[in-house]
C-alpha cells in the first residue's frame, strides 16, 4: 500500500485552540513507523500552509470563514494530487473542517475513475449544522452539512460539482452529542446514523456489518475518523470531548472490520489536540487504531494465508 501523509496543522474551524499542534503529536507518537512496520510505502509530505487563526468571534453564523476556505482549498488540492498519482491520502489534521476540503478531492477523484464513494464518518458529533442553526458558528460543525450542498458557495463548490456528495453516500458512526436542528436536519435528509443507542443495544459489529454492507470491488472508502469519536476517558486530548463513546476495542473493532473491506481509499484523522491531552495519549491512540486500519491483527488474517511473507 502506497500512503501518503498530508499534515493540515490548523484550528480554524474549531472553537478550541490546539489542534493545529495535531499533526507534530500524530508523527512523534509514530504514525509513519507505525505503518512503515505494517509494510506500507509511506512517504510524509510535510505540512500544507493556511491563514493564522485569528481567534476572532463569529460573523453571520460562521467564525473564521475566509481562512476556513483557505485551509480547504490547500488541502483539496493536496489530497488531489495524491490521489492523482495513485497514493492513499491520509489526512494529518487539524480540525474536521478540513474535511471539507478532503472529501470534495475525493469525490471528484471517484468520479473521474468511476468508483462508489462511500464515507464512514466516525464522530460523537453529526458536523452537520448550517450558519442558520449553529450554537456556535465553529465550520468543525459543518462539514456534512457542506459537503452535501448546504453551506457557503466557496466551501460546496470545492468538488468537481455541487453537491460534493449525496445523503446515500454517508453512514455516521458513534452519535451522542447532536443539536436540535441537526437532529431534525439529519433525518429531513434521511441520513444512515448508528449512534450510542445503537452501538450499546446491537454492538459495533452489527453496526458496521450494515455500514460495510453495499462495499464491493469497485468501492472507495473514505474515514472520517474524529477522535472525539472514543470515549474521553481513553482520549483525553480533543476539543469537544462527549462522555458515554466507544471503549478502546470497540473503537478498534471498527477500524479492524473496515480493514477486512480492503477498500480503504482515504483516510482523515482529525481533532486531535495535544494542548489538552495527558501524555500524547489520544496521538498515541490514533496511531494505534489506524495501525489496525491498515492490517495489524493479533493472529494471521486469512489474507496473510493466503500469501505468506
Ligand atoms: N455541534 C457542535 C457545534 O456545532 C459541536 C461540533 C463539534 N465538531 C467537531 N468536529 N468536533 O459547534
Ligand atoms: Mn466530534
Ligand atoms: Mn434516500
Ligand atoms: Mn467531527
Amino acid at each position: 500500500m502506497e500512503l501518503s501523509l498530508i499534515g493540515a496543522p490548523t484550528d480554524i474551524g474549531a472553537g478550541v485552540a490546539g489542534c493545529r499542534l495535531g499533526p507534530g503529536a500524530l508523527r512523534v507518537a509514530g504514525i509513519g513507523r507505525g505503518l512503515r512496520g505494517l509494510g506500507c510505502d509511506v512517504v510524509d509530505t510535510g505540512d500544507i500552509d493556511g491563514p493564522p487563526n485569528p481567534m476572532t468571534p463569529p460573523v453571520d453564523g460562521y467564525r473564521h470563514l475566509p481562512e476556513v476556505i483557505a485551509w480547504n482549498v490547500a488541502l483539496r488540492d493536496a489530497v488531489a494530487a495524491e490521489l492523482a498519482s495513485g497514493r492513499l491520502p491520509v489526512v494529518l489534521g487539524g480540525d474536521h473542517s478540513l474535511a471539507i476540503g478532503s472529501i470534495s478531492a475525493v469525490a471528484a477523484h471517484c468520479r473521474a475513475v468511476g468508483k462508489k464513494l462511500l464515507i464512514i464518518w466516525v464522530d460523537a458529533h453529526a458536523d452537520i449544522n448550517t450558519s442558520a442553526m449553529t450554537p456556535t458558528g465553529n465550520i468543525h460543525g459543518m462539514p456534512v452539512a457542506c459537503l452535501l450542498g448546504h453551506g457557503p458557495d466557496e466551501l460546496t463548490g470545492l468538488s468537481d460539482q455541487r453537491p460534493a456528495i449525496t445523503h446515500d453516500q454517508i453512514h455516521q458512526v458513534g452519535l451522542r452529542s447532536v443539536d436540535a436542528g441537526e437532529k431534525r436536519f439529519l433525518a429531513e435528509l434521511g441520513i444512515s446514523v448508528y449512534d450510542m443507542r445503537y452501538l450499546d443495544e446491537a454492538g459495533m459489529r452489527r453496526a458496521m456489518r450494515r455500514v460495510l454492507a453495499s462495499v464491493d470491488a469497485d468501492t472507495h472508502l473514505h474515514l472520517s475518523l474524529d477522535l472525539d469519536f472514543v470515549d474521553p476517558a481513553v482520549a483525553p486530548g480533543v476539543g469537544t470531548p462527549v462522555v458515554g463513546g466507544p471503549t478502546y476495542r470497540e473503537a478498534q473493532l471498527c477500524m479492524e472490520m473496515i480493514a477486512d473491506t480492503g477498500r480503504l481509499g482515504s483516510l482523515d484523522l482529525v481533532e486531535v489536540n495535544p494542548a489538552l491531552d495527558v501524555r500524547n495519549t489520544t496521538a498515541e491512540l490514533a496511531v494505534d487504531l489506524v495501525e489496525s486500519l491498515f492490517g495489524k491483527s493479533t493472529l494471521l488474517r486469512v489474507t496473510d494465508l493466503a500469501n505468506p511473507p
